[in-house]
Order: C-alpha cells, then sequence, then structure tokens
C-alpha cells in the first residue's frame, strides 16, 4: 500500500509498540513483536482512509478521535483468526452430551433453563454443532434451552445468521448431519431454519464487562480456540469474568491447547473419560 509520494508508510517500533498496547487493551488479542510486519501490513491501507501519512497519526485517531469506535470495528476484521468448522475437536463435543449436559440436568428441574454460550463463536459452526447435537435430545427434554453465539467481529457474525456455509466448514463432519440439517445450494450448504432459529447471536467484546451484563447465570461456557490469542492480563480478567457469569457448578470447556494454569485458581478442574474440563465449584 502507498501514500503520497508513491511509497509506503512504515511503522516504527515505537508505534507498532503503541497500536499493539491498545489492541490488547480493546480486545485482548496480543501480538509479539514478531508480528510487527503483519500489523503494518494489515493497517496500512486505514491511513488513506482517514488521510493520515503515519502510523502515529493513526495511534491517536485511536485513542482520542470521536469514531474511534468504528476504527476498532475495522480493526477487528484485520486482526482476528477466525478459523473454524462444525464439530471441532470432536472428542470435546462427545464429553459435552454425554457427561457434562447430564451432570447439568441433575440439578434442573422440569420448566428450569439451559444456557450454553458460545464466546467467540466466529462463522457460527460451534454454536450450530452444539444446537444439532442437542436437537430431538431426550435427556433434556422439559428444559428450555437457550444457545448463544457471540464475536467481536461483525462480519463473522452476518455468515453465522446467513446460516450458509462452504465445505470447508465440514471437514470434520459425519455426512449423516449434512443429510439431516442442511439443504445444498449448488456449491454452498444452507442450514435449515429449525436449527438456526436455536442460536441467539449478538455482538459482544469480551473485553467490555459492561457489555457483558446480559449474560448471566450460564451452564456451560465454550470459548474454544479464543484466548490463545490473548495478553495474559486479557485472559484472567476474561477467565474471572466467565466465573461470574457461570452458575455455581457450570463448566467452562477451552480449546485443546488452552489451559487455565497461570491464569486462574478459581475453577476445579473435571476429569472426564475422554478431557478434563474447568468448572465454578458448588
Ligand atoms: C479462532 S476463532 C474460534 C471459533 C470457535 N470458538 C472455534 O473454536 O472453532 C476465534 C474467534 O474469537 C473472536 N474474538 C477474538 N477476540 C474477541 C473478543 N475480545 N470478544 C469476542 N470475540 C473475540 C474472533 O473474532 C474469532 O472469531
Amino acid at each position: 500500500m502507498t501514500w503520497g509520494t508513491g511509497r509506503a508508510v512504515a511503522m516504527t517500533d515505537e508505534e507498532f509498540r503503541l497500536l499493539r498496547d491498545l489492541i490488547t487493551e480493546y480486545c485482548g488479542i496480543y501480538f509479539a513483536d514478531s508480528f510487527k510486519y503483519l500489523i503494518e501490513r494489515r493497517l496500512q491501507p486505514r491511513l488513506p482512509v482517514h488521510n493520515l501519512t503515519s502510523f502515529r497519526d493513526y495511534y491517536r485517531l485511536l485513542k482520542y478521535g470521536s469514531d474511534r469506535a468504528k476504527e476498532f470495528d475495522e480493526i477487528v476484521e484485520r486482526v482476528t483468526t477466525n478459523e473454524t468448522y462444525f464439530f471441532r475437536e470432536a472428542y470435546q463435543l462427545r464429553a459435552f452430551t454425554d457427561e457434562i449436559l447430564p451432570a447439568v440436568v441433575k440439578h434442573k428441574k422440569p420448566g428450569d433453563r439451559i444456557r450454553i454460550w458460545s464466546a467467540g463463536c466466529s462463522t457460527g459452526e460451534e454454536p450450530y454443532s452444539l444446537a444439532m447435537l442437542t436437537h430431538d435430545l431426550p435427556l433434556t427434554r422439559g428444559l428450555p434451552m437457550e444457545i448463544f453465539g457471540n464475536d467481536i467481529s461483525r462480519k463473522v457474525l452476518k455468515t453465522a445468521r446467513s446460516g450458509l456455509y462452504r465445505e470447508s466448514s465440514f471437514r470434520q463432519t459425519e455426512p449423516h448431519w449434512i443429510d439431516k440439517h442442511f439443504t445444498r445450494d449448488g456449491r454452498m450448504f444452507k442450514l435449515n431454519e429449525d436449527i438456526r432459529n436455536r442460536v441467539n447471536f449478538g455482538h459482544l467484546n469480551l473485553m467490555d464487562e459492561a457489555a457483558m451484563a446480559i449474560m448471566s447465570n450460564v451452564d456451560v461456557i465454550f470459548c474454544r480456540n479464543v484466548i490463545i490469542y490473548f495478553a495474559n492480563e486479557a485472559r484472567a480478567a476474561l477467565l474471572d469474568m466467565f466465573h461470574k457469569k457461570l452458575r455455581p457448578g457450570g463448566f467452562l470447556l477451552l480449546g485443546h491447547s488452552e489451559s487455565l494454569i497461570n491464569a486462574s485458581t478459581k475453577f476445579e478442574l473435571v476429569p472426564l473419560t475422554h478431557d478434563i474440563v474447568y468448572r465454578r465449584p458448588r
């Protein structure tokens, strides 16, 4: 990307650190020094949009500009990793249906709600997998289930709400799920309405504690492959918040390469047959 004289605007080390810290403060995501060129490349196109000639001016705009919220939305679309697919980490989903849900149901009375939250849901494959898995499940009959999917990226939420997917979203999906819940439309697959209607999507920044007030008494939180990108302090703050949002006895499921080691001591470890998950003590 070039500007003015035809030369690309370079990002100094100091500008990188200022912008990096601002991004972490906003959404938790942390970039090590080795990511400087990636950030430079991804943010460079934003300079001409605002008639700016340096990243320092861009930093000022983000820090003090009246349109800073809108600009952070633009940054989010450039720096988040949105990789996901249906039935990701199947062993964990098996643990969810075979061991976690029965433990949740044990403490419910008829008519009680079960609340499941996919925090950092990307294009929706995770909460929709949960909706398919719990569709018609005899175990939860008589217990209304609410499934929430939240993400900071407005773009991924648009795809999630459309329910339209490409073949790559099914790399770990057994064909019977596709036959049962999708309608083929050329090269795309449309998720049927009965499953789509079971998931409530919303825009949410997990670092925004005030916005998070809408979420409470959650039975199971899936926050998989999200905190791996977070700074240590952001991770610790988020886990504290999850602890508050869970019912006592509620479960937290992280991605297979993520753990609470050094991040939180508030949860207890629960060994299951094929997985180890975290639980807010009763
Ligand atoms: C790699 S995807 C994981 C999707 C899904 N959980 C899975 O495991 O397949 C990570 C998602 O977290 C979202 N994310 C990152 N920071 C966030 C924040 N502060 N608040 C909400 N979502 C965030 C990203 O936009 C991205 O869609």
